[in-house]
């Protein structure tokens, strides 16, 4: 489909009362909100393994998730890893009962691939699996057996939990889809609500997602456009703030976290366009360098720091400043 069609249908959609259902259901005939249990299990996987990375366990930690969606690969995943609970939000109350039971029944073959990526152990996985509700009669019931609330519509940026109560905070493909005060506030949430020494993180796509469907395209392509002109195709239900991987990295920075995790992925299609002029790039991007307008994919841990005792600093070495307050 041509990318200015899909813009127009969706601009079409976010305008009208029932734009929402409507846009379920097109998903629904369409087939595209399926559940895609391989890649969405890797994705779990990926901030799991982040987690890892930065020294840390999903066992046992509370959980507090950013733009739930359709299905909870990501509750999922974080219960089979040993999470002691899993809070998700998201303002658009997408899931179901069916689309939960479709996620968690389509994730049964893929479970002990999924343990053996993220070093758990199959038979303590596959016994987590076999205590999911899969028979519930209600949504809240069935997330309620794999330790998970969802609230939805919810606010991340005003969660009313208590501060300090939260392990990890975490997202997937959703920061750039809120605009970037909103980002600011509930980045700023999330510090509030993290123990010293939680993390915060995130995977997210900040390309142009029309590439996707329409391969005349790439991922830069709507880094040519004014905001004004850019509202006409990326406003409500297709909302992208094209924000670029540095803009996040200062929102974390200035709400106070230290970054332990900071790395883009650069598509190469992207970097050629923009390379051989076949966009024109908007004033609004021209100070950033090509590699960072070409990045199509982006992975953030940042650590709430733990405060020091001042009679007692830690030691600070030279190969890992970022490290310093952990
Ligand atoms: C592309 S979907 C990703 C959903 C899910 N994380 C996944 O990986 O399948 C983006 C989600 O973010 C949600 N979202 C957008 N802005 C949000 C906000 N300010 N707070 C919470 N969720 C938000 C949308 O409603 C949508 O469900």
């Amino acid at each position: 489909m041509k990318w200015q069609t899909k813009a127009l249908i969706l601009r079409q959609l976010s305008k009208i009362p029932m734009g929402k259902r409507l846009y379920l259901l097109m998903q629904k005939l369409a087939g595209s909100n399926r559940a895609q249990p391989e890649r969405d299990f890797a994705r779990i996987a990926e901030l799991l393994e982040m987690i890892q990375q930065s020294g840390q366990t999903a066992q046992g930690g509370v959980f507090f998730e950013i733009g739930s969606g359709w299905h909870p690969y990501a509750p999922l995943g974080c219960y089979l890893a040993g999470a002691k609970k899993i809070i998700t939000v998201d303002v658009n109350p997408w899931m179901s009962l069916a689309t939960a039971r479709e996620c968690i029944e389509a994730s049964k073959p893929h479970i002990p691939h999924f343990a053996q990526t993220v070093g758990l152990d199959e038979t303590v996985v596959a016994e987590r699996y076999a205590k999911i509700r899969l028979s519930a009669s209600t949504l809240d019931q069935l997330l309620a057996s794999m330790q998970t609330e969802y609230h939805s519509p919810g606010d991340a940026s005003a969660t009313g939990l208590e501060p300090e109560s939260i392990d990890f905070v975490i997202s997937s493909n959703v920061l750039e889809h809120i605009p970037a005060p909103i980002l600011e506030a509930i980045t700023e949430e999330s510090f509030r609500i993290l123990k010293p020494g939680g993390l915060s993180v995130h995977r997210f796509n900040p390309g142009d997602h029309y590439a996707n469907d329409d391969r005349s395209i790439t991922t830069a392509n709507f880094l040519q456009f004014s905001p004004a002109e850019w509202k006409k195709y990326g406003e409500g239900l297709a909302y992208h703030n094209r924000m670029r991987c540095p803009e996040f990295s200062e929102i974390f920075r200035k709400a106070g976290f230290i970054p332990l995790i900071e790395k883009d992925r650069l598509d190469p299609e992207a970097l050629k366009a923009i390379e051989n002029c076949s966009i024109e790039l908007h004033a609004d991007f021209k100070n950033f360098s090509h590699e960072e307008l070409a990045a199509d994919y982006m992975w953030y841990t940042g650590q709430k720091p733990v405060p020091t005792d001042s009679s007692n600093p830690p030691e600070q070495t030279e190969e890992n400043p970022l490290l310093e307050n952990r």
